[in-house]
C-alpha cells in the first residue's frame, strides 16, 4: 500500500479538499486497493471537526465525497507511515520539517507539482474565501501527483 498525506494548517480547508479530490481520482482510476489518501493539519485547532463549509460546498458541487473525514493533527509518527507527504504552503512545510524526524523526511510542496503556475503556494481560503481557486490548483496538482505515484511505483 502506498500512503499519501496532504498537510495544511487547520486540516479543514485545503488538505481535506486535496484528500477528497485525490481519493476520487484514485477510485476513478481503480487504484484504491493500492493507494491510501489521508490529510492532517500542523495545528490542533480544529481536531475532530468536519471540513469547512466552503470546502464542503465546493466538493458537493463537484459530487466528490468527503464522508467520514474529520480533522487531525500531523504527528512525527506520520513520517514512518506515509510515503508521500505533501504540504500546501511553505509554512506548513516548515512546521512539518521542524517536528522530530522531519529533517530527514522527504516533503513535497504541493505547488511543485505545478511548476508552470505563477502561484508557488496554495492560497488559504480560510482567509481569501476563494475555494474555487483552491479547487482548480488541487485538481490539476492531483492529476500530476497520481501520474507520478503510478510511475514511481510501477502501478498498473
Ligand atoms: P487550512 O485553513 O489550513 O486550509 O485548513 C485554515 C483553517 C483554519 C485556520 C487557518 C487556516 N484558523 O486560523 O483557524
Amino acid at each position: 500500500m502506498i500512503n499519501v498525506v496532504f498537510v495544511c494548517l487547520g486540516n479543514i480547508c485545503r488538505s481535506p479538499m486535496a484528500e477528497a479530490v485525490m481519493r476520487h481520482k484514485v477510485l476513478e482510476k481503480g487504484f484504491d486497493e493500492q493507494i491510501r489518501i489521508d490529510s492532517a493539519g500542523t495545528s490542533d485547532w480544529h481536531v475532530g471537526k468536519p471540513p469547512h463549509e466552503g470546502t464542503r460546498n465546493l466538493l458537493d458541487s463537484y459530487k466528490i465525497s468527503y464522508a467520514n473525514m474529520t480533522a487531525r493533527q500531523f504527528a512525527s509518527e506520520d513520517f514512518v507511515q506515509f510515503d508521500y507527504i505533501i504540504c500546501m504552503d511553505n509554512s506548513n512545510a516548515d512546521n512539518v520539517r521542524s517536528l522530530p524526524g522531519g529533517e530527514e523526511a522527504e516533503i513535497i510542496k504541493f505547488m511543485d507539482l505545478l511548476p508552470n503556475e505563477k502561484l508557488r503556494e496554495v492560497p488559504d481560503p480560510y482567509f481569501t474565501g476563494n475555494f474555487e481557486e483552491v479547487y482548480e490548483l488541487v485538481n490539476a496538482g492531483c492529476d500530476v501527483l497520481l501520474d507520478r505515484i503510478i510511475e514511481e511505483n510501477s502501478l498498473s
